[in-house]
């Protein structure tokens, strides 16, 4: 069962929900993959509902996301098993199928084709329209030390120095699953 949600009516529970984490889910041909994102946005850009992810170049999810340009967000909206958000934000697709691991269920999306995750029943169906590396230049020196230590894009998965891309996606659904 769906039930179709103004996503604003969840702002509070979305970006509550943010600091333990949520799922973005990324598909490749038939490979499906989930990483935990603990920073995100939900507004208004374009006069459209806006999502905003911010994913690491070096995330595994960064080379579905630039090949396919669509991406869900589920976001729980009770207590979930919190092993969930700990290995979906540990290990990388590159190494482990999570969803088989975590044996997660997936429900087909009604606008894109990657689907959403049942145990985190609040699915959010996001369109790319729009992504920026962000500019270190731009980004303040306390904000660098901590973050960026040694800004370099090249390093490899894992290690948590290279920048951010801000990825803008239209919200072109959201629902409630059970
Ligand atoms: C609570 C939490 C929040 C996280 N938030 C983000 C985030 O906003 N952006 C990001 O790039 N990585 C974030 N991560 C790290 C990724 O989830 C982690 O590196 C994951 O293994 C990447 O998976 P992938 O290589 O399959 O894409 C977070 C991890 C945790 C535990």
């Amino acid at each position: 069962m769906r039930k179709n949600v103004n996503v604003f009516d969840y702002a509070g529970t979305i970006c509550k929900a943010m600091k333990k984490g949520v799922l973005l889910t990324t598909k490749l041909g038939d490979a499906v993959n989930t990483m935990t994102i603990g920073w995100g946005m939900l507004g208004i850009e374009w006069g459209k509902p806006i999502f905003i992810a911010l994913v690491r170049e070096s995330r595994y999810t960064k080379e579905y996301l630039d090949a396919t340009g669509e991406f869900t967000v589920n976001v729980p909206v009770s207590d979930i098993d919190s092993k969930i958000l700990s290995v979906c934000g540990t290990k990388s697709g590159r190494e482990v199928d999570k969803i088989r691991a975590l044996n997660l269920d997936l429900v087909e999306s009604e606008v894109i084709s990657v689907p959403g995750i049942l145990q985190l029943p609040l699915t959010l169906e996001c369109k790319v329209m729009y992504r920026q590396t962000q500019d270190p230049s731009e980004i303040p020196a306390s904000a660098i030390e901590r973050y960026y230590p040694k800004v370099n894009t090249q390093l490899a998965s894992g290690e948590e120095r290279d920048l951010h891309t801000a990825y803008y996606a239209e919200i072109v659904n959201a629902y409630l699953v059970d």
